[in-house]
């Protein structure tokens, strides 16, 4: 992996520095969860496209399987889901197993900078909560648009700035309305996230206590591991006043 797509890695855990990837497994060890909502990405799928329409699945940035494990079990869906970090590859081979679904899951070790040029022609991509890895909004949208075929659907996590906010870097939701269009998605559906500020504490806990339990073991990374949860407090900070989290739902129209 090159060093930009490991800055970008880093960045798609709300961290500024590479130095931190080989803690994330320790620091994420309380999450099964790692940023998208299962439910919402379900229940987007199983509202709006008919269940012949929805049968393979890519998650790109596929983390521990939340979601894609959902997609299996609740969807009958078969997924496979590619991430960079080994440890969470391994949690969710072992958590498809599980969950009794580990027939229509896949997972692979991957750089998903590299297999989004050739994953091609599924039904749904799931794009969850994984940020800057893929480029800016519109190189993102490009190349997430080829692994689908016509008539597929895109399930994306991400985040609009509130309207009067113009210093927060994310596009508002008139501007991603736009980007959507010019990149050959037609929006099915948006739901902004329902998290709250007591989820958000619930989680902070779990960190914090891991920073600690770091910074004994790796005194002289005490400051990497404080800086981590000083970043993670922005986020979510960041979450509940500036921007909003999003789950949408878009149609790849046919190209033209
Ligand atoms: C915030 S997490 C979201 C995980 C999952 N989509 C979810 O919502 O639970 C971002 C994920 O993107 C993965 N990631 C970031 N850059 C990557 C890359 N270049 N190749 C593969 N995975 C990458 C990280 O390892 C991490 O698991």
């Amino acid at each position: 992996m090159d060093t930009k797509t490991e800055q970008n890695l880093a960045a798609s855990m709300t961290a500024d520095t590479t130095v931190i990837i080989p803690y994330l497994a320790y620091l994420l060890q309380d999450f099964w969860e790692l940023g998208s909502s299962p439910d919402d990405m379900v229940e987007l799928l199983a509202d709006h496209v008919p269940a012949g329409e929805r049968q393979r699945a890519l998650d790109l940035g596929c983390g521990k399987g939340a979601v894609a494990i959902a997609l299996a079990k609740r969807l009958a869906m078969r997924v496979k889901g590619i991430d960079a970090i080994p440890e969470f590859i391994g949690q969710a081979r072992s958590a498809a197993i599980r969950e009794g679904v580990s027939d229509r899951c896949s997972f692979e070790i991957g750089d998903i900078t590299v297999r989004v040029l050739s994953e091609t022609g599924y039904d749904c991509t799931v794009y969850g909560a994984v940020g800057p890895v893929l480029g800016e909004p519109e190189a993102m949208l490009a190349a997430l648009r080829k692994t689908l075929r016509n008539g597929g659907h895109l399930l994306l996590d991400d985040a609009y700035a509130n309207d009067d906010d113009t210093a927060a870097p994310y596009p508002t939701l008139d501007a991603w309305n736009s980007l959507f269009e010019n990149a050959g998605f037609e929006i099915v559906a948006c739901r902004p996230s329902t998290d709250s500020a007591t989820d958000y504490d619930k989680e902070m806990g779990w960190i914090a206590q891991r920073v600690d339990e770091l910074s004994s073991m790796h005194p002289e990374q005490a400051d990497l591991f404080a800086h981590y949860l000083k970043a993670q407090r922005g986020e979510y900070d960041e979450l509940l006043n500036d921007i909003v989290g999003a789950t949408w739902l878009l149609r790849a129209r046919s190209h033209r």
